[in-house]
């Protein structure tokens, strides 16, 4: 059989260049380039190179390994003889680009590329409690996850079961806010807020304490203006009284839109 020129030019160029393979890595971190070689091969010459001039990177030939080549890569570069794939150290922004390799084992000559992205990861959110106010029955807390990446979602987890919690967004979408009811039985319950996106998430924790009422004061200045509520504590359960929830959900409120 044969076949028409144009068919045999379009499959040549396609065992030329086999694909070009998407990988993505963090900033600070180690990415491995797969070379996309068979393991049944034994690689005698591996060639990792960049830029359209061809500028070898790492290579292995003659059994001899060369990875400092780059000095803006040196020390960075590991390569597997066995597998061919070029490990990245320590990412760097100027990182991200196409990396060319080339693969010669006994019979077949192979050309991969690898396009690398290098990404940031999401910092860790910050915990905070804007409110705090303990009752008889036990206490309300209000908390604020906030996360100075855009674009992400928010989720809060507790490790206690049966809390009380509502869930609140604030409308910027930088932060998220949660209300929650611990009754005296539930002591040292973690708040744990993560921020996510499609392809990477974040977390910080948090374990409020609630001044119950039966310790004194603790020694370390807490973040909200609990002297007042010390002094005026009947005052403020008898006037509040049964709106207590609701008056509660207001200053909340108040206090996290400010
Ligand atoms: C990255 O590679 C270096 C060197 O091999 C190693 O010490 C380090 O633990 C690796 N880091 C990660 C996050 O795997
Ligand atoms: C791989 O090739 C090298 C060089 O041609 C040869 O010395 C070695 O024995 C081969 N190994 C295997 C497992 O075929
Ligand atoms: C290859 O290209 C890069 C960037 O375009 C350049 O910095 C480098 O000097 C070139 N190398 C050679 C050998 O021409
Ligand atoms: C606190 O909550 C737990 C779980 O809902 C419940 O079993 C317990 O009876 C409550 N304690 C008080 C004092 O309300
Ligand atoms: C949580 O509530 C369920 C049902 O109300 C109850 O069976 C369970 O014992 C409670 N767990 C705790 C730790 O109080
Ligand atoms: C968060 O990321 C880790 C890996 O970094 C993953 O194991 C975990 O499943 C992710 N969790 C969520 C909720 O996406």
């Amino acid at each position: 059989m044969k076949l028409p020129l144009v068919v045999v030019l379009l499959i040549i160029q396609v065992a030329l260049v086999e694909s070009l393979k998407e990988v993505c890595g963090y900033l600070g971190d180690n990415v491995t380039l797969p070379s996309g070689a068979d393991p049944s091969w034994n690689l005698t010459t591996i060639e990792w190179s960049i830029f359209s001039n061809d500028t070898w990177i790492a290579t292995y030939r003659g059994e001899k390994l060369s990875v400092n080549r780059v000095s803006r890569y040196e020390g960075r570069l590991s390569l597997n003889i066995i597998t061919g794939d070029l490990t990245i150290h320590n990412l760097n922004a100027g990182d991200a680009r196409e990396y060319t390799v080339d693969l010669s084992p006994k019979k077949h000559d192979t050309v991969n590329k690898i396009m690398l992205r290098v990404r940031q990861r999401l910092q860790k959110p910050t915990t905070k409690i804007i409110t705090s106010t303990a009752t008889k029955e036990g206490c309300w807390l209000g908390l604020q996850c906030s996360s100075a990446d855009k674009d992400v979602e928010f989720s809060w987890q507790i490790d206690t079961p049966n809390v009380t919690a509502f869930n609140m967004w604030d409308s910027n979408g930088r932060s998220s806010a949660l209300l929650a009811f611990l009754n005296t039985t539930q002591k040292h319950v973690r708040f744990t807020c993560t921020t996510s996106n499609n392809r990477d998430n974040a977390s910080s924790v948090i374990t409020p304490k609630c001044d119950d009422g039966e310790h004194p004061p603790q020694p370390e200045p807490l973040p909200f203006p609990q002297p007042i509520l010390h002094r005026n504590r009947y005052a403020f359960i008898f006037i509040t009284g049964g709106f207590f929830g609701c008056s509660l959900t207001m200053i909340f409120i108040h206090s996290f839109l400010r």
